[in-house]
């Protein structure tokens, strides 16, 4: 679905945070990115969409060609949902409010500023029902909890009618429980509309119950690609390998203790 050819980035200044990669993301895959700080998950997820432009090498989406075009790249900037560790939500305006905003790449500027049509209300408030909020549709965003608000966050990106959904940390200032209610519902979704769907995660087990791939990225390389029934101790070894390479605090891999929950069994 989408394809990277020997893509890599390196900021000014010299640093290079991702080297040449080729790597391909099936429709309807769920890979989660795993590394140590700094490791260049973020780089990668960033350059998936060209927020963080490659300085070489080339990415291809399927049925629209290389992003190296102004107009394929805001159509497929258009259908790829973000999720972010801080959901960036605007807490004043309601829940529903805050969905419609990912409609608003289908519109013009000058149209954005009127109410939007019915239709995409509907549209709105059904991807609020397919994350169990249809019921806090008029609730003021910054009276949701946290897990709430990162669900309003996945509405949202479902309102752009994805075909590509990227997660930079998404459940990182989440409980453990609510991590795996967002995390089950981003694959339910995604499994059932065929998104293909990246994440990074700090947590190796979250990755190892909700992965279909793992990939592992040491000081900007890739040094995993895989199954997660493929990590091994030497494998995250690799993953998270810190000495002498400037990166931050070790990150210990969390064995797989915490129970996976139903996203349907937990609170709204
Ligand atoms: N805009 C930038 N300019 C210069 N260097 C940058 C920039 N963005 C990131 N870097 C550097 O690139 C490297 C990879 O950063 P990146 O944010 O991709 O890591 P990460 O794996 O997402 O880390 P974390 O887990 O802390 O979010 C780091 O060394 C970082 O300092
Ligand atoms: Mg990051």
């Amino acid at each position: 679905m989408i394809q990277m050819n020997n893509v890599h980035v390196t900021f000014p200044g010299g640093m290079t945070a991702l080297h040449p990669s080729s790597l391909h993301f099936r429709q309807g895959e769920f890979t989660v990115l795993l590394g140590a700080s700094g490791a260049g998950k973020s780089t990668l997820l960033r350059c998936l969409n060209q927020l963080t432009p490659p300085s070489g090498g080339s990415i291809t989406v399927e049925g629209l060609g290389s992003l190296d075009n102004r107009c394929r790249l805001h159509e497929h900037r258009k259908r790829t949902g973000m999720i972010f560790q801080q959901h960036q939500l605007i807490g004043r305006q309601s829940a529903l409010a805050n969905v419609l905003l990912g409609r608003i790449g289908y519109h013009s500027a000058l149209r954005s500023m009127f109410p939007l049509p019915l239709a995409e209300r509907r549209i709105a408030l059904e991807c609020l029902e397919r994350v169990g909020l249809l019921h806090k549709a008029l609730e003021r965003a910054d009276r949701l909890s946290g897990g709430q608000q990162q669900r309003v966050g996945i509405a949202r990106a479902l309102a752009q009618r994805p075909h590509l959904m990227l997660g930079d940390e998404p459940v990182a200032s989440l409980d453990p429980a609510t991590s795996h209610n967002v995390l089950a519902q981003l694959q339910h979704i995604g499994r059932e509309d065929g998104i293909t769907t990246v994440v990074s995660l700090h947590q190796v087990d979250l990755a190892q119950a909700y992965a279909d791939r793992i990939i592992g990225l040491a000081h900007g390389r890739v040094v995993f690609d895989g199954a997660p029934d493929g990590l091994t101790p030497a494998t995250l070894q690799a993953i998270y390998q810190q000495a002498g390479h400037g990166n931050s605090a070790p990150v210990t891999p969390v064995p797989p203790t915490t129970p996976i929950y139903e996203f349907a069994t937990i609170e709204d």
